[in-house]
């Protein structure tokens, strides 16, 4: 068998332990040949390729990044990308794919395997807002790095006895927002999911410096104030079409300076949170999710995902994979709540 193999959308932390396992598992136990594609679904489209043995996933298990580069490109977005893709895959021999990606790729995904390519998904985002699965790799390595941030951060706030805001990714959900603060012990949390009150904020903040701390608040990137979703939008799109969001913890940061007369901060993490090694989680992960999707293409057991729930990695519909967005539940939110101040 000829495996197809693609990592599409954002990066993250553990693609390529996840292109080990299925290389190393497809090759070694299977006996299949590996073909990477590269650049996502351009790839495919456009016939870039990549061949995948043994040696080429040498050394590669704790390098982030993904060795087969990525992209956000959509096959039935592009002119002909669906006849182009189903052409390559001819050409090339490739008898199935696996689709290493979050909500787009596997959406992707899945149209594809209706249009009658046979493809296994394997779910990633640092974001875990994916619906079929406990908990996606490059999470905990994005929150790893998010906590060490916080951690830096109030030493020198301390110092300086400021306000530091650390606005982290999460568009949507605020996962990685809700974990780091509350591993770095922050004082306030906001999320996408909850409008945020800035007079609460204000108070929260106004409490800690008067108990002579230095206050630290983390911040998704993708929170508002009630009442002003609009605001931080800015309505701006970038050559790619992705619409710019305004910078909340900048925002966030000149209000409470405004509001308390006190020197605040804002830092934004992006990107870094996304780079780099792994977390050995996140490793382990990545590399149980390659070594199962290899066994369902082996199998031809095409349209799944494979997913974590609870500690066993189990087949799910594609479909399950990209019907719901998995966001922080309000009770999980009130938990933290309680430790604000
Ligand atoms: O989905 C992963 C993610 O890192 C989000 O947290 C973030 O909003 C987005 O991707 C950033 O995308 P880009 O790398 O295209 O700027």
């Amino acid at each position: 068998m000829r495996v197809g193999v693609l990592t599409g959308g954002g990066d993250c932390p553990g693609l390529n332990a996840v292109l080990r396992a299925v290389t190393r598992k497809g090759i070694s136990v299977y006996q299949h040949e590996v073909l990477g594609f590269r650049s996502g679904w351009q790839g495919p489209i456009e016939g870039l390729t990549k061949p995948l043995g043994l040696d080429k996933v040498e050394e590669i298990l704790n390098r982030g990044g993904t060795i087969l580069g990525s992209s956000r490109t959509n096959p039935f977005k592009v002119d002909n990308g669906v006849e182009r893709l189903k052409a390559t895959l001819e050409q090339e021999g490739v008898d199935a794919l696996v689709a290493i990606g979050g909500e787009d790729t596997l959406g992707v995904a899945e149209q594809l395997v209706h249009e009658g390519v046979p493809v296994v998904g394997v779910p990633k985002t640092i974001d875990n807002d994916l619906g079929a699965t406990d908990y996606t790799f490059g999470f905990d390595t994005a929150v790893h790095i998010a906590t060490e941030a916080i951690d830096r951060l109030r030493t020198t706030a301390e110092s300086h006895h400021r306000a530091l805001v650390v606005e982290v990714m999460g568009r949507h959900a605020g996962w990685i927002a809700l974990h780091s603060g509350l591993a770095g012990g922050a004082n306030v949390i906001l999320v996408p999911e909850q409008e945020f009150d800035v007079d609460k904020v204000t108070d929260w903040v106004r409490q800690r410096f008067e108990a002579q701390y230095a206050p630290i608040i983390v911040v998704a990137e993708g929170a508002v104030p009630q009442g002003g979703k609009e605001m931080l939008v800015t309505g701006e799109k970038d050559a790619f079409g992705h619409v710019r969001l305004g910078g909340v913890g900048t925002w966030l940061a000149d209000e409470i300076a405004g509001r308390t007369g006190k020197e605040s901060r804002a830092v934004v993490l992006g990107h870094v949170q996304r780079g780099g090694t792994p977390t050995a989680y996140d490793r382990v992960l990545a590399t149980r999710f390659g070594l199962h999707a290899i066994d369902a293409v082996t199998e031809g057991d095409f349209g799944k995902m494979v997913a974590l729930r609870g500690t066993d990695v189990v087949r799910v519909p594609l479909s399950e994979a990209t019907a719901e967005l998995k966001t922080v539940p309000l009770e999980r939110y009130q938990e933290a709540e309680v430790l604000f101040g």
